[in-house]
């Protein structure tokens, strides 16, 4: 490759790397926190319909943008609609895909970390023992930011690597091990003594919760953040295609690989934890899947290895979705400032560091960012709520209002059907992203505004 551009080896490529970005703690971490939070099943119905009617068609825009510009998402606003303020919403992407890496990569931390503490049976024992197990590893400042920094060290070395050799390969070996052992964890999870009442929570809806605003707008932030949504990584990733691959067979396969690896790990997580007396899936908190696994791994023979199998697994999905986050700021200074590779990579990771401290330090180390005064939460979750709530589904609005309005339903079909490629129901997918994507999106945030507001 003569520039430092990169692109894609083949279409197999081009999916798994776009379904690493999406697969990662978002699914095995983030959908069942939400899920526990949001009332159970009907946090699980709105999320899906966010999935297909509002998510799905933003992710074919973000691929034709992509594609058609063939740059990163402030230069390929700047390509299609040249001297207007639409680069702003790239801006907003690559300021996302940096605040989302600083908390991202203290979860992806802590997956590490117990990839050890199940291999070794640190963590055993009774509930109580394993939760507080958890609690005192996440107030242990130097080996919390130390596996912090060793995250965003690991990611940034793939990335130094380029496109093609870093994310492709990764992905390849790793996505068809998860799905498998996932599977194999549900199984397990449901013939649990006491599962089918986590069955139930999970897909029963209790309808009174649907009306909760706040369940949509969790549910829709969700939605973008499993799908890596609404920043531009995957207006990245479509850069790095060809014009002769389809996008909607792609971005379908994406979509389904994405869901149903979130539903697996609902599947796993609540039978397992009702199996527990006493549990309550509201209350986990962001140590949910990690105060429930263990006490399912020790259920198993050979829970030990399938444990640490599991975190291996988990550790690799969370990289392939942490190298998609460092990658658009990256793009953006190799492509919209000519920066080399090696320094872009630099400068971005010694960034998301320092801004990465005070999510690694309020889990219980540090009083003031475990609970910011007047906020009523701690740094990490308000760095969520701020960038998943809030700015992924603003850029999301942003991008369907410029795809439906501005560079237009014909311009962006017209991409997307290059090379006689398969695109079903143009005339659906034109009045989602011209309607039903922004309405939806406006209103949500609009009335979740409102709600928190007490207006
Ligand atoms: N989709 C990733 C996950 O579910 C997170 C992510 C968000 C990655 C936004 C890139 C962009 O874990």
């Amino acid at each position: 490759m003569a520039t430092e551009r990169g692109a894609w080896g083949s279409r197999a490529g081009f999916i798994l790397a776009a379904a690493g970005s999406a697969v990662g703690l978002g699914n095995i971490w983030g959908f069942p926190t939400q899920v526990g939070q949001g009332g159970g099943a009907a946090f699980v119905l709105v999320y899906l319909l966010c999935v297909a009617f509002i998510c799905a068609p933003i992710m074919i825009a973000e691929f034709a943008i992509g594609r058609r510009a063939q740059k990163d998402p402030i230069s390929a606003f700047e390509v299609i609609r040249p001297a207007t303020a639409w680069w702003l919403t790239g801006l907003l992407g690559v300021l996302a895909g940096v605040g989302i890496l600083s908390f991202y990569s203290v979860i992806a931390g802590w997956t590490i970390a117990y990839i050890w503490f199940t291999a070794t049976g640190a963590v055993s024992g009774s509930q109580e023992a394993i939760g507080g197990f958890f609690s005192s590893f996440v107030s242990n400042v130097p080996l919390t930011t130390g596996l912090t920094f060793g995250v965003l060290a690991i990611t940034a070395a793939i990335i130094m690597g380029g496109v093609r050799s870093g994310i492709e390969r990764a992905t390849k070996i790793m996505m068809p091990l998860l799905l498998l052992l996932l599977m194999l964890l549900a199984v397990r999870a449901a013939t649990l003594p006491g599962a089918e009442a986590g069955l139930a929570y999970y897909v029963r809806p209790d309808m009174s919760r649907i009306w909760d605003i706040r369940v949509f707008n969790a549910a829709l932030g969700q939605a973008f953040f499993s799908l890596s949504l609404g920043m531009g990584a995957m207006i990245t990733y479509g850069s790095y295609l060809s014009r002769r691959e389809g996008i909607a067979a792609a971005a379908i396969w994406i979509v389904l690989l994405d869901t149903s690896v979130a539903l697996l790990a609902g599947l796993i997580i609540f039978p397992a934890g009702f199996s527990i007396p006493g549990f309550d899936p509201s209350t986990g908190g962001p140590g949910l899947i990690f105060t429930v696994l263990p006490r399912l791994f020790a259920t198993l023979p050979g829970g030990h290895l399938f444990g640490a199998a599991f975190f291996i697994l988990l550790t690799m999905a969370a990289l392939t979705s942490t190298i998609s986050l460092l990658e658009v700021p990256v793009a953006h200074l190799i492509d919209g400032h000519g920066w080399t590779r090696r320094t872009a990579v630099l400068a971005v990771t010694g960034t998301t560091a320092l801004l990465a401290i005070p999510s690694a330090l309020g889990n219980g180390a540090v009083p003031f960012f475990t609970s910011l005064p007047g906020i009523g939460m701690g740094f990490l979750d308000l760095m969520a709520t701020i960038w998943n709530n809030f700015a992924l589904p603003v850029g999301g609005f942003l991008i369907a209002i410029f795809v439906g309005w501005v560079w237009r339903v014909d311009e962006a079909l017209a991409e997307l059907r290059a090379e006689h490629a398969w695109f079903p129901a143009p005339g659906l997918w034109g009045a989602l992203i011209r309607y039903v994507c922004p309405a939806a999106i406006l209103l949500i945030i609009f009335f979740t505004i409102r709600a928190v507001a007490g207006i």
